[in-house]
This record gives C-alpha cells, structure tokens and sequence, in this order.
C-alpha cells in the first residue's frame, strides 16, 4: 500500500488475523450484478474500462469478463504523500494512460473509495482530458472516511470504517492476492516495523 503515511493502520490483537468480511462467492454475484448495471445503462457503447493501479486489477478483470459488447481496457497509476493521520490532498500521477479517452465512454474503475483524495483528482484530470462521458465504478465504499467531496455511480459493497485486504487490496504490499475480502488485524509487537515499510 502505497498510503500507510496518511492512511488508517489496522487495528492491533494478539496475532496477525484476517477475518472475511465479503466472500469470493458474494464479490462475483456482486460484480456480475455491476456489470448488468453498467451495460444497462450504455446498451450500445463501447466501454472503456480503466483500472487504477494496483488494487483494482482483480475488480477489472473480473467486472470486465462480465460486461457483454464492445469493451477495452486501459491502466492509470497514481501515489499520494504526506504524513499525519490525514491525506495532504497530494496525488500525483505515476503512470499516465496509454492511449487518449476523448470522445470515450470512460469507467474509472477502482478497488475502494475512501478518503475520495484520489478519485477527486482522477476525476479533474479526466475531465480535462474531454471523454463523451465519465463514470465511476468502485468495488468497495468507506463513507466514514471521505474528506473529498466524489461519489461513485455504480458501487459493490459499503463497508465499515475498517481495515481491508484481499482481492487487491494490500497491506504493506500484502494480501493481494486473498480472493476474499476480509479484515486486517495485526499483532500489537509488528504494527510498529510495519508503519516503516
Ligand atoms: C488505494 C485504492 C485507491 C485509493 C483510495 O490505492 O486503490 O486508489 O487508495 O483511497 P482514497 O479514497 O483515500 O484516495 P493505494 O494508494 O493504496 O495503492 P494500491 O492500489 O497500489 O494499493
């Protein structure tokens, strides 16, 4: 992960834990369902997916394999810094697309909303770039974690304010490639080290 700095740690218990919190059976029926929507809504476009490094790889490959019609796929990457508890609203761009989005239909496609700090820039920036149109699709939601003022339009799952892995999702690099959803708890002696990484 590449926002420990500024994002919420796991919280601390006697050993390292994951507890599931969204099955691999309910992500796929859940994405299946997105996919449903998102067609549904643009019957006859081509739609041109772009996930946002790295979480989002398993949400997108996924979420695309099930969305019928004409669909292409492009990657964008993007870091936050800053120290302290809260984002500095910092986002720079780490790896840009490869090819233009103007005059696509354009899903941003994101593993979890929280903080709002990257979508708010993902979006500026794709604005400028003039798609026919700008939509977002995010795997997971955190409401209680917003500070920026963006929603997104088609969304799996709201979850609690807790710490997540799998599915993308990491910790520290970690828990990537869990096909579950679940939620981090570390042993109070790693939590320390792991804050370095
Ligand atoms: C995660 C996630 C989103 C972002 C959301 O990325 O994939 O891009 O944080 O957080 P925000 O709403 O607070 O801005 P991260 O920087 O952890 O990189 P990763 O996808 O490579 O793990």
């Amino acid at each position: 992960m590449a926002k420990l700095a500024k994002k919420q740690q796991p919280k601390q218990k006697n050993e390292e834990d994951v507890r599931i919190l969204i099955s691999r059976s309910r992500l796929q029926r859940r994405i299946t369902e997105m996919a449903r929507e998102i067609r549904k809504d643009f019957p006859n476009e081509p739609l041109h997916l772009v996930g946002v490094l790295k979480g989002a790889v398993f949400f997108l490959t996924d979420l695309g394999q099930q969305i019928p019609g004409d669909v292409s796929f492009d990657f964008i990457a993007v870091s936050s810094y800053g120290v302290g508890t809260h984002s500095s609203g910092q986002v720079r761009l780490t790896r840009d697309l490869d090819s233009s989005i103007e005059g696509k239909t354009v899903i941003i496609v994101e593993d979890i909303l929280d903080t709002g700090m990257t979508l708010q820039y993902l979006l500026r920036i794709f604005d400028q770039r003039k798609p026919k149109c700008l939509r977002v699709a995010v795997l997971l939601d955190k409401p209680e974690r917003r500070i920026a003022a963006v929603q997104a339009d088609y969304v799996g799952f709201t979850i609690p304010n807790e710490f997540v892995v799998g599915y993308g999702l990491d910790y520290a690099e970690r828990y990537r490639n869990l096909p579950d959803v679940g939620v981090l708890t570390l042993p109070t002696v790693a939590t320390n080290a792991a804050k370095v990484g």
